[in-house]
């Protein structure tokens, strides 16, 4: 496994001429990014490109210290290149090589269980560098994909890679974080997290990272099944909770979600906040509805309707993922314990109408159309009711959980 990057082939490089080609390169990426729209048609009606929305877009407008004359005779090149793209031993062809080069970055994947290993495969294919480690050996898989693994984190964080990718479970993740020897990664390294709870690794980060760290709070909204074949179109959510103020820094970050963009996957960018109230709303509902039928033992019939054969596959879907993430969904987002009573008031509330209605219709039963008066408050109201509704409306509750309307508000007393 080759772990040398550009870096070290630069290394006899002086700093200052470092500098000028890390310059010339990044002049080279922003004619490159900015061309994209008019010169790769076919690309981007392949992949939608999600519109930019970060602050810290490298797409135009550029840096306003980047003199935008500069990049125009670049420009030129790179349009006669994509007119003629036979010649793979032109001039610029090298440059863009070069430039393809420096886009890598070195990863480091913290906790390479399911998830790790599966960000790993596309990591590696779209070539960058990858390393791991994991309380686990699990050193064969690493080869296997092609990546490092380094049994102890201390040669790990030795290796200075840019990136540090936590990948451990919402439990071990404190732990793992805490056992890390940072004082041996470089100051500028950026933390990422993939967790399916946002504010917990955000506030962790905040609290144990030197203040020198950059951090990228992230959300793959998928994972090793539904991102199987293709990210395309799933949703990548992410919060650029602290980023220096270097250029290189803001370059990073941009690298980084360039390789969900390239995969296709819908760009997001929402606080750790808002995500976990979303996600209390939604994954958390979806993963207790899906429990919940599971623990009725639903079976498949001869007779499925549609509705019931999604109700199958989402038993399906949510019992493949481990008990684990279920428990942290609810215990690190402080959202999930609102939304769980909010269910069960739902089911309270769904039983009272259908008793009501039922205990209407066994008085109908037991006093015919005898009792033509219904007492309302206390006043008295004709039953003459126009029966527009022949079943009664059920109640929605109320979006804020605030207490549930009595069911008889809603239940229409039909009376003829
Ligand atoms: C990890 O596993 C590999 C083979 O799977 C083995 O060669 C290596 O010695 C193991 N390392 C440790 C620290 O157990
Ligand atoms: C379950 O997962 C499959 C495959 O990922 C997907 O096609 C299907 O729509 C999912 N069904 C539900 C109800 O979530």
């Amino acid at each position: 496994m080759v772990i040398s990057t550009d870096n070290d082939q630069n290394s006899t490089c002086s700093p200052s001429s470092l500098r000028k080609i890390s310059l010339f390169l990044y002049v080279i990426m922003l004619s490159f990014l900015s061309l994209q729209p008019s010169t790769t048609i076919t690309r981007s009606s392949l992949f939608s490109y999600p519109r930019r929305r970060h602050r810290h877009s490298i797409s135009p407008p550029p840096p306003p210290h980047f003199p935008l004359t500069t990049k125009t005779p670049f420009r030129h090149h790179f349009q006669i290149r994509s007119l003629d793209a036979a010649q793979t031993n032109h001039f610029e062809t090298q440059i863009f090589d070069r430039f393809a080069k420096s886009t890598k970055l070195k990863i480091a994947i913290v906790g390479f269980g399911n998830f790790g290993q599966f960000l790993a495969k596309t990591l590696v294919r779209q070539g960058h560098t990858v390393l791991a480690h994991s309380r686990s050996n699990h050193s064969k898989i690493a080869q296997n994909l092609g990546v490092s693994f380094f049994p102890d984190p201390h040669d790990l964080c030795e290796e200075h890679p840019e990136i540090l990718l936590l990948c451990t479970s919402i439990f071990s993740t404190e732990n793992v974080l805490r056992s890390l020897p940072l004082q041996r990664l470089k100051r500028s390294t950026l933390f990422v997290d993939v967790l399916s709870v946002k504010e917990f690794p955000k506030n962790l980060f905040l609290q144990i990272l030197p203040c020198d760290f950059d951090i990228l709070c992230t959300h793959p909204m998928f994972g090793p099944e539904s991102g199987k074949y293709s990210w395309n179109d799933l949703p990548f959510v992410y919060d650029q909770v602290r980023i220096g103020n270097e250029d290189s820094r803001a370059i990073r970050i941009e690298r980084f979600l360039e390789i969900f963009k390239k995969e296709g996957c819908r760009m997001v960018e929402m606080s750790c906040a808002e995500q976990d109230k979303y996600a209390a709303g939604s994954q958390f509902i979806t993963h207790t509805m899906g429990r919940v039928l599971e623990k009725l033992g639903l079976e498949t019939t001869p007779i499925n309707t549609k509705g019931y054969e999604t109700l199958l596959n989402l038993v399906e879907n949510t019992s493949g993922d481990s008990f684990d993430l279920y428990y942290g969904l609810f215990m690190y987002n402080k959202n999930a314990m609102e939304q769980l009573e909010r269910l069960d008031m739902a089911f309270e509330s769904l039983k009272k109408e259908l008793f009501g209605h039922l205990h209407d219709v066994l008085r109908k039963q037991l006093f015919g159309k005898a009792g033509g008066i219904e007492v309302s408050g206390d006043r008295p109201v004709l039953a003459k009711l126009p029966v527009l509704e022949d079943r009664p409306v059920l109640s929605k509750l109320p979006k804020n959980g605030a207490a549930l309307p009595a069911p008889a508000d809603t239940v229409r007393i039909q009376n003829n």
